[in-house]
Protein backbone atom coordinates (compact mmCIF):
# COMPACT_ATOMS: atom_id res chain seq x y z
CA UNK A 1 0.00 0.00 0.00
CA UNK A 2 1.19 3.63 -0.73
CA UNK A 3 -0.26 6.75 0.46
CA UNK A 4 1.40 10.50 -0.76
CA UNK A 5 4.34 8.53 -1.85
CA UNK A 6 5.04 6.71 1.82
CA UNK A 7 5.09 3.20 1.16
CA UNK A 8 2.83 1.10 3.88
CA UNK A 9 2.57 -2.79 4.77
CA UNK A 10 -0.07 -4.34 3.56
CA UNK A 11 -3.65 -3.98 5.51
CA UNK A 12 -4.01 -7.50 7.08
CA UNK A 13 -0.07 -6.58 8.69
CA UNK A 14 -1.42 -3.69 10.54
CA UNK A 15 -1.35 -3.21 13.93
CA UNK A 16 -5.33 -2.63 15.00
CA UNK A 17 -4.69 -0.79 18.14
CA UNK A 18 -1.10 1.31 18.48
CA UNK A 19 0.20 3.04 21.27
CA UNK A 20 2.17 6.02 21.72
CA UNK A 21 4.68 7.35 24.63
CA UNK A 22 4.98 11.19 23.38
CA UNK A 23 8.75 11.43 24.70
CA UNK A 24 11.71 13.60 23.79
CA UNK A 25 9.43 17.24 23.91
CA UNK A 26 11.74 19.01 26.82
CA UNK A 27 14.77 17.83 25.44
CA UNK A 28 13.62 19.02 21.48
CA UNK A 29 12.89 22.09 23.24
CA UNK A 30 15.77 22.71 24.79
CA UNK A 31 17.85 22.01 22.15
CA UNK A 32 16.49 24.81 20.41
CA UNK A 33 16.98 27.32 23.18
CA UNK A 34 13.22 27.15 23.94
CA UNK A 35 10.84 26.54 27.17
CA UNK A 36 10.07 22.70 27.67
CA UNK A 37 6.67 23.63 26.90
CA UNK A 38 7.15 24.73 23.26
CA UNK A 39 7.88 21.26 22.67
CA UNK A 40 4.59 20.05 24.09
CA UNK A 41 2.78 22.61 21.88
CA UNK A 42 4.86 21.01 19.07
CA UNK A 43 4.31 17.38 20.86
CA UNK A 44 0.61 18.33 20.74
CA UNK A 45 0.52 19.72 16.91
CA UNK A 46 2.55 16.24 15.82
CA UNK A 47 -0.25 13.84 18.11
CA UNK A 48 -3.00 15.95 15.87
CA UNK A 49 -1.52 15.47 12.89
CA UNK A 50 -0.47 11.41 13.59
CA UNK A 51 -4.43 10.34 14.82
CA UNK A 52 -5.01 11.91 10.78
CA UNK A 53 -2.49 9.57 9.52
CA UNK A 54 -3.31 6.73 11.47
CA UNK A 55 -6.87 6.78 10.38
CA UNK A 56 -6.34 7.35 6.69
CA UNK A 57 -4.01 3.88 7.28
CA UNK A 58 -6.76 2.17 8.31
CA UNK A 59 -5.30 2.01 12.08
CA UNK A 60 -8.45 1.44 14.43
CA UNK A 61 -7.53 2.51 17.95
CA UNK A 62 -4.49 5.30 18.79
CA UNK A 63 -3.92 5.67 22.47
CA UNK A 64 -1.20 8.38 23.43
CA UNK A 65 -0.07 9.32 27.09
CA UNK A 66 -0.15 12.93 27.67
CA UNK A 67 0.35 13.18 31.27
CA UNK A 68 1.19 10.50 33.73
CA UNK A 69 -0.08 9.98 37.38
CA UNK A 70 4.19 10.88 38.21
CA UNK A 71 4.00 14.20 35.83
CA UNK A 72 2.31 16.07 38.79
CA UNK A 73 5.90 16.41 40.00
CA UNK A 74 7.08 18.38 36.89
CA UNK A 75 7.21 22.57 37.51
CA UNK A 76 3.75 23.91 37.89
CA UNK A 77 4.19 26.07 35.00
CA UNK A 78 4.75 23.06 32.94
CA UNK A 79 1.58 20.98 34.23
CA UNK A 80 -0.24 23.76 33.71
CA UNK A 81 0.90 24.45 29.59
CA UNK A 82 0.07 20.56 29.43
CA UNK A 83 -3.28 21.19 30.43
CA UNK A 84 -3.57 24.25 28.61
CA UNK A 85 -2.65 22.34 25.07
CA UNK A 86 -5.21 19.96 26.22
CA UNK A 87 -8.11 22.74 26.46
CA UNK A 88 -7.35 23.94 23.09
CA UNK A 89 -6.89 20.23 21.35
CA UNK A 90 -10.41 19.05 23.10
CA UNK A 91 -12.52 22.27 21.01
CA UNK A 92 -10.84 21.08 18.13
CA UNK A 93 -11.48 17.04 19.01
CA UNK A 94 -14.82 18.35 19.03
CA UNK A 95 -15.22 19.43 15.62
CA UNK A 96 -12.84 16.48 14.65
CA UNK A 97 -15.52 13.79 16.38
CA UNK A 98 -18.40 15.65 14.44
CA UNK A 99 -16.83 15.36 10.88
CA UNK A 100 -14.87 12.40 10.80
CA UNK A 101 -17.04 10.13 13.38
CA UNK A 102 -14.15 9.79 15.57
CA UNK A 103 -14.66 8.10 19.04
CA UNK A 104 -12.97 9.99 21.91
CA UNK A 105 -12.18 8.43 25.47
CA UNK A 106 -9.57 9.33 28.69
CA UNK A 107 -7.84 6.62 30.01
CA UNK A 108 -6.97 7.98 33.61
CA UNK A 109 -8.89 9.63 36.66
CA UNK A 110 -10.43 12.78 36.07
CA UNK A 111 -11.00 14.14 39.25
CA UNK A 112 -7.79 15.89 40.44
CA UNK A 113 -8.26 17.94 37.08
CA UNK A 114 -9.71 21.72 36.90
CA UNK A 115 -13.59 21.11 36.57
CA UNK A 116 -14.01 23.39 33.37
CA UNK A 117 -10.96 20.64 31.72
CA UNK A 118 -13.32 17.72 33.00
CA UNK A 119 -16.21 18.71 32.02
CA UNK A 120 -14.91 19.23 28.31
CA UNK A 121 -13.39 16.14 28.51
CA UNK A 122 -16.79 14.40 29.66
CA UNK A 123 -18.84 16.61 27.04
CA UNK A 124 -17.04 15.37 23.60
CA UNK A 125 -16.50 11.35 25.42
CA UNK A 126 -20.40 11.89 25.40
CA UNK A 127 -21.21 13.40 22.32
CA UNK A 128 -18.78 10.68 20.71
CA UNK A 129 -19.60 7.57 22.60
CA UNK A 130 -21.45 6.26 19.49
CA UNK A 131 -19.41 6.89 16.78
CA UNK A 132 -17.81 4.74 14.10
CA UNK A 133 -14.67 5.78 13.15
CA UNK A 134 -11.11 5.67 14.75
CA UNK A 135 -10.61 5.45 18.57
CA UNK A 136 -8.75 8.13 20.10
CA UNK A 137 -7.84 7.03 23.45
CA UNK A 138 -5.38 9.96 25.43
CA UNK A 139 -4.24 8.89 28.84
CA UNK A 140 -4.24 11.87 31.33
CA UNK A 141 -3.04 11.65 34.88
CA UNK A 142 -3.00 7.88 33.97
CA UNK A 143 -0.72 4.78 35.33
CA UNK A 144 -0.77 1.47 34.51
CA UNK A 145 -1.03 0.00 38.10
CA UNK A 146 -3.62 2.73 39.47
CA UNK A 147 -5.59 1.50 36.26
CA UNK A 148 -4.91 -1.87 37.57
CA UNK A 149 -5.85 -0.61 41.34
CA UNK A 150 -9.41 0.31 40.43
CA UNK A 151 -10.23 -2.84 38.07
CA UNK A 152 -9.29 -4.84 41.24
CA UNK A 153 -11.63 -2.38 43.51
CA UNK A 154 -14.49 -2.50 41.14
CA UNK A 155 -14.45 -6.37 42.02
CA UNK A 156 -14.00 -6.57 45.72
CA UNK A 157 -17.11 -4.71 45.67
CA UNK A 158 -18.79 -6.91 43.38
CA UNK A 159 -17.68 -9.82 45.11
CA UNK A 160 -18.95 -8.35 48.15
CA UNK A 161 -22.14 -7.58 46.92
CA UNK A 162 -22.63 -11.14 45.91
CA UNK A 163 -22.53 -10.58 42.36
CA UNK A 164 -19.68 -12.36 41.07
CA UNK A 165 -17.67 -15.28 43.00
CA UNK A 166 -13.68 -14.41 43.25
CA UNK A 167 -12.88 -17.90 42.01
CA UNK A 168 -14.80 -17.21 39.05
CA UNK A 169 -13.12 -14.27 38.50
CA UNK A 170 -11.49 -14.15 35.04
CA UNK A 171 -9.00 -12.00 32.91
CA UNK A 172 -11.84 -11.23 30.78
CA UNK A 173 -13.56 -9.64 33.66
CA UNK A 174 -10.39 -7.84 35.00
CA UNK A 175 -10.18 -6.37 31.13
CA UNK A 176 -14.04 -5.36 31.05
CA UNK A 177 -12.71 -2.73 34.10
CA UNK A 178 -10.05 -1.42 32.50
CA UNK A 179 -10.84 2.20 30.86
CA UNK A 180 -9.66 0.50 27.47
CA UNK A 181 -12.95 -1.87 27.76
CA UNK A 182 -14.17 -3.32 24.41
CA UNK A 183 -11.13 -2.10 22.37
CA UNK A 184 -8.22 -4.80 21.45
CA UNK A 185 -5.05 -4.81 22.88
CA UNK A 186 -2.44 -2.77 21.69
CA UNK A 187 -0.31 -4.67 19.40
CA UNK A 188 2.24 -2.06 18.30
CA UNK A 189 3.93 0.76 21.00
CA UNK A 190 5.76 3.16 19.62
CA UNK A 191 8.56 5.30 21.88
CA UNK A 192 10.73 7.81 20.26
CA UNK A 193 13.54 9.58 21.90
CA UNK A 194 15.83 6.59 23.00
CA UNK A 195 14.10 5.58 25.94
CA UNK A 196 13.05 1.78 26.50
CA UNK A 197 10.79 1.41 28.88
CA UNK A 198 6.91 1.22 29.13
CA UNK A 199 6.63 3.84 31.86
CA UNK A 200 3.45 2.59 33.65
CA UNK A 201 1.59 2.99 30.12
CA UNK A 202 -0.98 0.07 29.31
CA UNK A 203 0.44 -2.49 31.92
CA UNK A 204 -1.81 -5.06 31.35
CA UNK A 205 -3.08 -4.80 27.74
CA UNK A 206 0.89 -4.61 26.34
CA UNK A 207 1.03 -8.49 27.21
CA UNK A 208 1.29 -9.42 23.87
CA UNK A 209 2.25 -5.73 22.20
CA UNK A 210 5.90 -5.17 19.66
CA UNK A 211 7.70 -2.31 21.01
CA UNK A 212 9.21 0.19 18.39
CA UNK A 213 11.95 2.11 20.08
CA UNK A 214 12.67 5.15 17.87
CA UNK A 215 15.71 7.36 18.35
CA UNK A 216 13.55 10.91 17.04
CA UNK A 217 12.19 13.03 19.27
CA UNK A 218 8.32 13.21 19.41
CA UNK A 219 8.10 16.28 18.24
CA UNK A 220 10.25 15.70 14.91
CA UNK A 221 7.91 12.39 14.52
CA UNK A 222 5.95 12.33 11.39
CA UNK A 223 4.22 9.90 8.78
CA UNK A 224 7.63 8.39 7.60
CA UNK A 225 8.44 7.37 11.37
CA UNK A 226 5.02 6.01 11.69
CA UNK A 227 5.17 3.90 8.14
CA UNK A 228 8.67 2.87 9.54
CA UNK A 229 7.33 1.89 12.63
CA UNK A 230 4.38 -0.25 11.14
CA UNK A 231 7.31 -1.83 8.86
CA UNK A 232 9.00 -3.06 11.75
CA UNK A 233 6.08 -4.36 13.62
CA UNK A 234 5.17 -6.33 10.62
CA UNK A 235 8.47 -7.78 9.76
CA UNK A 236 8.37 -9.55 13.31
CA UNK A 237 6.13 -13.23 13.36
CA UNK A 238 3.92 -12.21 16.21
CA UNK A 239 3.10 -16.06 17.81
CA UNK A 240 1.47 -15.33 20.92
CA UNK A 241 3.56 -17.57 23.08
CA UNK A 242 3.08 -20.73 20.66
CA UNK A 243 5.26 -22.30 17.85
C1 LIG B 1 7.15 13.51 27.48
O1 LIG B 1 8.24 14.28 27.05
C2 LIG B 1 5.90 14.23 27.22
C3 LIG B 1 4.98 14.57 28.17
C4 LIG B 1 5.16 14.24 29.59
C5 LIG B 1 3.78 15.36 27.83
C6 LIG B 1 3.10 15.04 26.53
C7 LIG B 1 2.03 16.02 26.31
C8 LIG B 1 1.71 16.62 25.14
C9 LIG B 1 2.35 16.28 23.85
C10 LIG B 1 0.66 17.71 25.11
C11 LIG B 1 -0.71 17.29 25.49
C12 LIG B 1 -1.24 16.24 24.61
C13 LIG B 1 -2.28 16.36 23.77
C14 LIG B 1 -2.67 15.17 22.97
C15 LIG B 1 -3.03 17.60 23.60
P1 LIG B 1 9.26 14.89 28.13
O2 LIG B 1 8.75 16.21 28.57
O3 LIG B 1 9.45 13.90 29.24
O4 LIG B 1 10.54 15.05 27.27
P2 LIG B 1 12.06 14.89 27.77
O5 LIG B 1 12.23 13.45 28.14
O6 LIG B 1 12.83 15.25 26.55
O7 LIG B 1 12.24 15.83 28.91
Amino acid sequence: MEQQGISLPAQEFLPRHVGIIMDGNGRWAQKQGLPRSAGHKKGAEVFEQIVKDCDEIGIKVVTAYAFSTENWKRPQAEVEAIMNLLRSYLKRLDAMQKKDNGRIRFLGDKTPLDADLRRMMEEVEAASANNSGIEINIAVNYGGRAELVRAAQTLARQAMAGEIVPGDITEEMLSDRLYTHGQPDPDLIIRPSGEERLSNFLVWQSAYAEFVFMDVLWPDFNKEHLAEALWEYARRNRRFGGV
